[in-house]
Parts: C-alpha cells; sequence; structure tokens
C-alpha cells in the first residue's frame, strides 16, 4: 500500500495557494524588515527541544524568510498532504516502503520505553532488547580486556567493514563522541574497495589484538565483502588456523546464511531485520563499533535522546513540530525559491562527518523523481545536501554562500560548551562567535551606502555589497552530547520524512544505487584479461581498453 492520497504535490490546492503567496510577497519579504517590525518575531519562530535528562536544544528559524502567512500556509500544505497519517503509518510499523513491500522501523530500535511495537502482528521490541543485551555483554568483555585474541592478548583495535549507512553512522557517531571514548581502543573505518583504504589500516594494527566487525545488512555488498575477505587473508597469514576466526571476526548483519559461508560462527552475530533501512541502521547492532569505543551506558543514552525526538515528532501538532516546521521550510526554498542546495555546517570539529552523513539520509532517501502513484513528478525533490565543519568552511566555500547568485539555506550547530575549554574558553568564545556572526551577515548584508561611508571608491561598491537575506536556521546545543546527538541525528531523519511526504515519494528504497553495480559486475569480468572490449559505447570502450594498456 503506497499511503498515497493524491498523486503530485502541485496537485493539492495549498500548493497553488503558496504559489501565489509566494508571487504576491513571499518572495521579497526581508527578513531584517521583519525583526525590525516585530519584536517577537524571535520567539515566534523559535523552539525549545527538551531532552529526556532534561537537556536542551534551541532550533531557531527566525533568520528563514517566512512570516507568519507563509507559515501557516506550509502547515496547511503539510495537513492536505496527510502527513501525519503517514507518520503513524510508520510509528504503527506499516508497510510504509510500499516498493520492497517493508515496514520502515527504525524507531523501534531506539523503544527504551519499551512499548509494545508491532511489524506483522509481532512485537519486535523482545528481539530489539536481546541483541542490544549481547551487545552490551559482548562489549563489556571487549573493554575490560576479558575477551581475548588467540595469543591471550586482549583487544586494541577495532576495525568496522562496511560502507553507506554501515559505514557512514558508526564513523559519524564515534567521531562526535570521541570524548566519551575508552582511549586504550582504536577503531578504524575501511569502506572504499579501493585497496588502499584496508591496506592503510592494517598496517596500523596488530592481528594479535584486532577485532574485525563485517558491517553489512545484506552481507552481500562487494566492497565489503572483498574487504572482509582480505582482511580474512591477512589475519590467516598470522593466526594459521581458521578456528581463530571466531575470536576476531563478527558480524553485523540480517543474513545468517551469508556470515556462516564467510566463516563467522552466527553465535558472533549481531543481528538487525529487514524493517531497518541502511541509512537508519546506527541504531541497530550495526552500532556495535560505537558501544565498543564509548561504552554501552553512553550507547543507551545515544537511544534514549533519540527516542525523546521521536516522542517529539510523533505526538506534537505541526504548528509546533520541529523536524515538521525544519521539513517545510526545505519544501519552500527547494520548490517556491528555486533552491538546489541545503548546507549544514556545525561549528563543532567533533561534528566533522555529520554532513557526510546527512547526505546518505538525505539524498538517498528525497533523490527521487517517481511519486507514490507511481508517476513522474513534476517538481524538484531532493536537495543537494553538502557541508563541512565551520569555521574551516568559512575559509572556502562561504564566499559563494554571501555573495553568489544561488540561494543557500543554511543549518548551522553550536553547542556552547565546549567539550575542551582550552585557554580559558577562548576557543570556544571565538567558535561562538563565528556561528552568531555568519548567521548574522548572511542575514543583513551590507549595503551600498554602508560600503560607501567606508570610503570605498565608487568602482569597488558593487563588489564589496552583501544582499543579505540568505536564510540560516540557527541549531544551539548546550553540548554534544550523547543524548543531544540522538535527538539531532532523529531531527534529521524526520526532516527528512517531511520533505518526502510533501514531495508523495518513496523516501526509504533506493534502487537508484543498483545499475552502476550491476554494470560494475560485468566490467569487472572484462577487466580480468587484455582482449579489448568493443560491447560498450565509444567513449566506455576507450576507457577500459586504456586502462587495460596503462595497468599492465
Ligand atoms: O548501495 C546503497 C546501499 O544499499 C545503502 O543503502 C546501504 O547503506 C549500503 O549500500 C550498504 O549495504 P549493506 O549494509 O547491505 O552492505
Amino acid at each position: 500500500m503506497s499511503f498515497s492520497t493524491f498523486a503530485n504535490a502541485t496537485d493539492l490546492d495549498t500548493w497553488k495557494k503558496l504559489e501565489a503567496a509566494y508571487e504576491q510577497s513571499g518572495k521579497d519579504l526581508s527578513v531584517k524588515e521583519l525583526f525590525a517590525s516585530d519584536a517577537e518575531r524571535f520567539s515566534k519562530f523559535s523552539h525549545t527541544f527538551k531532552n529526556y535528562d532534561g537537556s536542551e536544544i534551541l532550533f531557531d528559524f527566525s533568520k528563514n524568510i517566512i512570516d507568519e502567512k507563509i507559515l501557516s500556509l506550509l502547515l496547511d500544505l503539510a495537513k492536505e498532504a496527510k502527513i501525519e497519517t503517514l507518520r503513524d503509518a510508520l510509528f504503527a510499523g506499516e508497510k510504509v516502503n510500499f516498493t520492497e513491500d517493508r515496514a520502515v522501523y527504525h524507531v523501534a530500535l531506539r523503544n527504551q520505553s519499551n512499548k509494545v511495537m508491532k511489524v506483522d502482528g509481532i512485537d519486535v521490541t523482545p528481539e530489539v532488547n536481546r541483541v542490544l543485551d549481547h551487545m552490551k555483554e559482548f562489549s563489556e568483555s571487549v573493554r575490560s580486556g576479558a575477551w581475548t585474541g588467540y595469543t591471550g592478548k586482549s583487544i586494541k583495535s577495532i576495525v568496522n567493514i562496511g560502507i553507506g549507512g554501515s559505514d557512514l553512522g558508526p564513523v559519524m557517531v564515534t567521531e562526535a563522541l570521541k570524548h566519551y571514548a575508552q582511549r586504550d581502543l582504536s577503531v578504524y573505518f575501511v569502506s572504499n574497495i579501493d585497496g588502499t583504504h584496508i591496506a592503510e589500516t592494517l598496517r596500523s594494527v596488530d592481528p594479535e589484538t584486532t577485532l574485525f566487525l563485517i558491517a553489512s545488512k545484506t552481507f552481500t555488498t562487494a566492497e565489503t565483502c572483498t574487504n572482509a575477505n582480505t582482511a580474512k587473508s591477512w589475519f590467516l597469514e598470522a593466526a594459521k588456523d581458521p578456528a581463530h576466526i571466531a575470536k576476531h571476526f563478527v558480524a553485523l548483519s540480517t543474513n545468517a546464511a551469508e556470515v556462516s559461508k564467510f566463516g563467522i560462527d552466527t553465535k558472533n552475530m549481531f543481528e538487525f531485520e529487514n524493517w531497518v533501512g541502511g541509512r537508519y541502521s546506527v541504531w541497530s547492532a550495526i552500532g556495535l563499533s560505537v558501544i565498543l569505543y564509548i561504552g554501552y551506558d553512553n550507547f543507551e543514552k545515544f537511544l534514549k535522546g533519540a527516542e525523546a525526538m521521536d516522542k517529539h515528532f510523533s505526538s506534537t501538532s505541526l504548528e509546533s513540530n520541529i523536524p515538521v516546521l525544519g521539513g517545510l521550510l526545505s519544501v519552500w526554498y527547494n520548490n517556491f525559491f528555486g533552491a538546489q542546495t541545503h548546507l549544514v555546517a556545525p561549528f563543532d570539529q567533533y561534528m566533522h562527518r555529520f554532513p557526510a552523513y546527512l547526505q546518505q539520509l538525505s539524498m538517498e532517501s528525497n533523490g527521487k523523481s517517481v511519486n507514490r502513484a507511481n508517476g513522474k513528478v513534476n517538481y524538484s525533490t531532493g536537495a543537494i545536501l553538502f557541508g563541512e565543519p565551520a569555521t574551516n568552511s568559512q575559509h572556502s566555500f562561504f564566499q559563494l554562500v554571501h555573495q553568489g547568485t544561488k540561494l543557500i539555506p543554511a543549518d548551522f550547530i553550536l553547542a556552547a560548551q565546549s567539550h575542551n575549554p582550552v585557554e580559558g574558553n577562548l576557543h570556544q568564545r571565538m567558535l561562538a562567535s563565528n556561528f552568531f556572526a555568519q548567521a548574522e551577515a548572511l542575514m543583513v548584508g551590507k549595503t551600498p551606502e554602508q560600503v560607501k561611508a567606508e570610503g570605498n571608491p565608487e568602482s569597488l561598491v558593487p563588489h564589496k555589497v552583501f544582499s543579505g537575506n540568505r536564510p540560516t536556521t540557527n541549531i544551539l546545543c548546550q553540548k554534544i552530547t550523547p543524548a543531544t546527538l540522538g535527538a539531532l541525528i532523529v531531527y534529521y531523519e524526520h526532516f527528512t520524512f517531511t520533505e518526502g511526504a510533501i514531495w508523495n515519494i518513496n523516501s526509504y528504497d533506493q534502487f537508484g544505487v543498483e545499475l552502476g553495480k550491476v554494470l560494475a559486475k560485468s566490467i569487472g569480468a572484462q577487466l580480468n584479461d587484455k582482449t579489448p572490449v568493443t560491447n560498450h559505447d565509444g567513449s566506455t570502450n576507450g576507457l577500459i581498453n586504456q586502462f587495460k594498456a596503462w595497468s599492465e
């Protein structure tokens, strides 16, 4: 069942009203003037999220190009698109991913309050808890040194081999929560099929003290299987006896048959179900590297923070629903202003992989052009998400954000408290001042009069003008804790859901990644000998044949 009550969003009455409102006033709204005329604008357009542990996150939407009329129309659009019905179906374990006939139930992985959550009439909570218990017990034994390798030494290095959702989530979270790590354990992530990735990693570790986590939902992904086999050969060169694999290789997967074919004892397999999409899997067994690194108690806090945002999203009216507001703003810019991109810039070095993580979440989910009624959409969908930590990005691509020809809606994220308040917190104050200044500069800009008043020659004036009115959403956390990070990720999950619900696309399949994989397989076979190929287009034949000549 596709849950589709309309074909294209352009068919909705409110969409047409929004088009008219954009033309009448929306496109000319000046955020600077809106602030000048409304002393309450900040409090009207900002929302504080309260986490389960009492910590808070302030989501300030007030620097966006909206007024009350536009916001009210966007909320009507959400109602007309029946996003609450789709949301409730998702939380009820229904098969929202209709093209693959699957439930989309990552929310059940952070069901820390142990509600009954059913898929196909069966409560999945006991199984989710069983796997969590298994991860807890295993991680405690590795972290304490009780789990030993084939020569009796305890584990010092964890190597997670996976790609896509089986890599990006664990990489991002272990980096973001490094402050909480057990520092005598090192974690490495191998994802790329480029042999350099595994080779360089293996140079840094010792077979006697290394634990490999083979992370793959399907356990058939070419890159992961190839890297895992290379790691196994490397390990056996030292350990010799395949019986030792049991102490050094575990699997995080849904596919027990392939895991056991690989040679991993299924006792050392941490399972999850096919209702967990790859890009939503960091909450599942795929999070084992995170647990090993930061400890089970911290992972539990991460899940609880995520659950708190789930509760907010599933029970708050649309008007104050933070992820819904974020997603609606994205639709506003994407479809009415014609924005193509979405910048996410964490002012936080620990969060340096957050934009890369969000790229898969957003672009694999909403990079679709067919609606839930199986027709072509007639509007732009998924934004091109990009980002890097600020302040670094201020010294690279922010020029284009400030003065380029494109409108680039941006999210800035800052934690008030640093985990590293060095030099009497000087660094943190400088970081924070940039967070505030960038958003303010993008909004207020600089007029020609101001530039002239600075004494600039006439010819330079246009070059030094900043148009302003460039929108930002400012997300201010208290501290990047496991609970805060959990909630932040889930904010973006439900933001992505909201966009997909309005665009009426299936945000939960990813057929677009298949064609290239299939072609790579057949071309791979053609690279095994020197015979020139002729069966592709001229360019592909030319490139393959040149590669064959040069790779001798
Ligand atoms: O190629 C895309 C994809 O299917 C992602 O959705 C997924 O996260 C990744 O590959 C890895 O898949 P697996 O965990 O099955 O190895």
